[in-house]
């Protein structure tokens, strides 16, 4: 029943990577890095990404290949008790992380018109913070919205419903050849350029300067599961709805390399570029770069429009350029995760997708209004860790059970063309049999001491236990209830 399909290898690929490139490239992979210890950290991630990354890829691949659905319809023809957790995977997707990332798009375009006439001057935290977002004093003070940002959320919505609703190779397949080259050139551009600033290479030291003390503490190994699963964009139903549509005979071990690869490369590079940028200020204040570096949003939309405003020339074209490749990076992410719900859906109810996609993009408009207000920005990180340190895990652990014990070991390797009695091929079923399913389950359960232990981030606990539990059994409760209604022409249809 599946008409739609990728017109060329490179069309999927470039897909693929325009999802797993995201926001959490530009901003989360370069702090991570840091606080972890600078370049001891691209240790233990690259061994995540090589090890859990690489496999849970290719099982993703294989389970869209295979059964030619999406999560849910997959998960329920390999066994129909698993239909479950096909929907957890793109509810965590939908409600987990799309609402409020449509919004950090938003910003970018918010930011980027912001760029051109340097309207962050003086100060850019007061500008991000007080005139930009309106935070308010605390996660309970809902404050107002935000009109500007409630404009270009909107917009990004609007750009999402018109590329997804057009299908996989006329919407998103053409979207993505266009929007990844250009990411890239505007990339490339922003890393020459920040490479030769005065004082960037203090700042590449500090990125890339090894502390091998950091690779004892479990804390770093856990940020770098949790990022790996982040940026490669696994765990939301997201590559197998890609993978369905791929030719029978794509060689997704190929595949899985080269979308592995690309992220990794990519968020090395945007690294460069925030560290050097980084160095630049901290030469030009005479601080050291610690003091300069910001977590999280702050990192991106307070120090960066700073140094963009310490630069000797050409002001306006370094934060255009900075904020439309985020905008770039952030929208191809976003398509992604509309369209493993989408495909989702029109497998189920059998609706047309032009529908389903508008109703999905309407209704997500409406959900993302809650991070637009003053309070926004708190419920974002509230939201943001609990879904990713519990609602990602635990799908990440279902897929790996999923592929290596449902799907089995001949099927899983017949799909991925791999030879049975490799050693290599072994070595990737007992990774997904054994070895990830037992440190997403003990990542799981740290995460669940830690925060039982210690109020995450100081935040209020009956707003955690809302916004934080809540939420996950909201999503509990949602992927039950679709999950019991009827399949209009049948789960094999
Ligand atoms: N992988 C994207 C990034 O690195 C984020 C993302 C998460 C995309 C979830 C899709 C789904 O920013």
């Amino acid at each position: 029943m599946t008409q739609d399909a990728w017109r060329s290898r490179t069309g999927f690929i470039l897909a693929a990577l325009g999802s797993a490139i995201g926001l959490g490239n530009i901003w989360r992979f370069p702090y991570m890095a840091y606080r972890n210890g600078g370049g001891a950290f691209l240790i233990p991630y690259l061994i995540s990404v090589a090890g859990i990354g690489m496999a849970l890829m290719m099982a993703e691949l294989a389970v869209g290949h295979r059964f030619r659905a999406s999560q849910p319809q997959a998960f329920h023809r390999g066994n129909k008790s698993w239909e479950i957790a096909g929907w957890w995977a793109v509810s965590v997707g939908m409600l987990g992380v799309t609402l409020y990332y449509c919004v950090v798009i938003g910003w970018t375009i918010n930011f980027f018109f912001y760029s051109l006439p340097l309207s962050w001057e003086p100060n850019p935290g007061d500008f991000f913070f007080k005139s930009f977002l309106g935070l308010s004093k605390a996660p309970t003070q809902i404050g107002g919205i935000r009109w500007s940002i409630v404009l270009s959320t909107a917009f990004v919505w609007v750009a999402c419903w018109q590329i997804v609703s057009r299908g996989i190779a006329s919407g998103i397949e053409v979207a993505l050849k266009i929007m990844m080259p250009l990411m890239i050139v505007l990339l490339l551009t922003l890393m020459v350029w920040s490479f030769f600033l005065p004082g960037s290479a203090a700042g590449l030291w500090a990125y890339l300067k090894p502390d091998f003390s950091k690779l004892l503490e479990p804390r770093v190994w856990i940020d770098a599961v949790g990022q790996t699963f982040f940026s490669l964009s696994l765990g939301f139903g997201i590559i197998v709805a890609y993978a369905r549509y791929l030719p029978e005979d794509a060689n997704l071990t190929a595949d899985a390399r080269w979308i592995v690869f690309g992220d990794t490369l990519f968020a090395v590079a945007a690294g460069v570029v925030v560290f050097s940028t980084m160095g630049f200020m901290a030469q030009l204040q005479g601080l050291p770069i610690d003091k300069v570096m910001k977590s999280g949003p702050g990192l991106v939309f307070v120090a960066f429009p700073q140094a963009i405003s310490s630069l000797p020339g050409m002001r306006p074209a370094f934060g255009a350029l900075f904020f439309l490749s985020l905008f770039l990076a952030g929208l191809s992410s976003a398509l992604s995760l509309i369209e493993a719900l989408a495909s989702s859906l029109t497998d189920k109810f059998e609706a047309p997708r032009s529908r389903i996609v508008a109703i999905i993009c309407l209704a997500g408009f409406f959900g993302s209004l809650m991070f637009t207000t003053g309070s926004g920005l708190y419920w974002l990180d509230i939201v943001d860790h609990h879904v990713t340190q519990y609602g990602l895990v635990l799908s990440g652990f279902l897929v790996s059970v999923f592929a290596s014990w449902i799907l089995g070991r001949s099927e899983l390797l017949d799909h991925l063309g791999g030879n049975h009695d490799s050693l290599i091929g072994r070595l990737w079923i007992w990774l997904l049999r054994y070895l990830i399913p037992l440190v997403l389950a003990a990542l799981f359960v740290w995460s669940l001491i830690t925060d039982l232990t210690k109020a995450y981030e100081g935040y209020p606990v009956p707003m955690l236990i809302v916004l934080g539990g809540g939420w996950l059994a909201a999503m509990g409760a949602i992927a039950y209830w679709v999950c019991l209604q009827k399949w209009r022409s049948g789960p094999e249809g």
